[in-house]
């Protein structure tokens, strides 16, 4: 028997066959292929896809997902799964999803940033042999340009904030960048790691300043990629998204695409203490009172990813808050991430426990940014969270 499944459409299965219901072709839909699927009679012997991909049947009941061979770490970001939060989902009575950006080869939604950024620079003719990335950032940025600048004959220096955890610092030295540390302080002083960043690339011979902030290549590449995906992924059935903004990249852009394809969508951000995106939403101006542990989120002013997205609201969680998520899904789902996931995950659960959305089965998206192994030296010492005051209780 031969199904035929064309990327970019909803991938089910333009067959009959009773068994296996969906059709899940991981990376179709970026590389544009149309490909045709012979099913051998035997429903356990893998699938034979024709136009590059194997596919893989689990089971004859479950679902199956086209392994994708990639050229190069490069080809390997993006298509992540989305995954449907189970306990949320079930205490919340609609569907809870989380795109699963920790998948990606460096590990963060900011991959696709840096990819974005690092294609475009290289159009422009700003990168050429052994040239220079340098990027202020929390960690994630500099980790995405680190293991995609690698094998494109680039080095990478990153300038950071010096209280982000432990592992993001490793992490970064292990891929051959050069990190430089600097004492956290506000956004208007010089020795700010983003005016820092600046200025290392000017003093750098061959050097290309990324400034994800500013630089669109940012939230292009969610506008490009992320959105569409996850569209697809719920075959363009989607309720809310919602997200927290950093640079703003993943928020801009996939807001973006979303509004233009989903006219009813609601797009939120979820905002930590010490952020003042939620103030900016609600009366217009950035006002951020406390701080927070996460990390990678929140910002004091306007950046031009953020902008180019649209926001109908915004909801305020505390580190308290978000705590008790990230404790709750790693123990009734399974799943550990990082802080701004779990803060993403506190966001989507609260829209869809309002009254209006309770019961209803409607679906409300978010991202799971990166994976909470990047954190453990924070959020699994207990010491390090009790001198915060913080001890993970019930989500209810
Ligand atoms: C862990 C983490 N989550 C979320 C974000 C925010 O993403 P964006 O910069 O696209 O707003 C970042 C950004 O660095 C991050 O590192």
């Amino acid at each position: 028997m031969v199904h035929k499944c064309w990327a970019g459409s909803n991938m089910s299965l333009c067959g009959s066959h009773p068994e296996i219901k969906t059709w899940h072709l991981r990376a179709a839909f970026q590389l544009n292929l149309s490909a045709e699927i012979s099913r051998p009679a035997a429903s356990d012997v893998p699938l034979t896809l024709k136009g590059g991909f194997t596919c893989q049947a689990a089971s004859t009941v479950g679902w199956c997902q086209a392994m994708q061979k990639a050229a190069s770490l490069w080809d390997s970001v993006g298509s992540t799964p989305l995954i449907r939060i189970r306990s949320l989902s079930e205490l919340s009575g609609c569907e809870v999803y989380g795109k699963a950006e920790y998948l990606n080869p460096g590990g963060s939604v900011k991959d696709r940033a840096a990819r974005g950024i690092i294609a475009a620079a290289e159009q422009a003719g700003h990168l050429g042999p052994g040239a220079v990335i340098v990027e202020g950032t929390a960690g994630n940025t500099g980790i995405g340009l680190a293991t995609l600048a690698m094998e494109r004959g680039y080095k990478v220096i990153v300038s950071m904030p010096n209280n982000q955890a432990a592992e993001k610092y490793s992490l970064l030295t292990a891929i051959g960048a050069d990190v430089r540390q600097f004492a956290p302080c506000p956004f208007k002083d010089p020795n700010h790691f983003y005016h820092q960043a600046k200025k290392i690339a000017a003093e750098t011979p061959q050097a290309y300043w990324a400034d994800q902030f500013e630089n669109v290549a940012n939230a292009e590449a969610h506008y490009q990629t992320t959105a569409p995906e996850i569209f697809q992924q719920l075959d363009s059935r989607l309720d809310a998204f919602v997200s927290a903004v950093g640079t703003g990249g993943t928020f801009g852009g996939i807001s973006a695409w979303l509004k233009e394809q989903v006219k009813s969508i609601q797009t939120i951000v979820a905002d930590p203490d010490g952020s003042g995106v939620y103030s900016f939403i609600k009366d217009g101006e950035f006002k951020g009172p406390g701080s927070s542990i996460t990390e990678g989120i929140g910002i004091m002013r306007q950046t031009a990813n953020f902008a180019r997205g649209q926001a109908d609201d915004a909801l305020k969680i505390s580190d308290q808050q978000m705590i008790n998520m990230l404790f709750h899904v790693a123990r009734k789902d399974g799943l550990f991430v990082g802080t701004s996931s779990a803060i993403n995950l506190y966001g989507a659960w609260q829209w869809a426990m309002r009254p209006e959305n309770k019961d209803s089965g409607k679906r409300v998206v978010t991202i799971l940014c990166d994976h909470g192994s990047r954190y453990t030296s924070k959020l699994l010492n207990p010491e390090w969270l009790r001198e915060r005051e913080l001890e993970p209780a019930a989500l209810v």
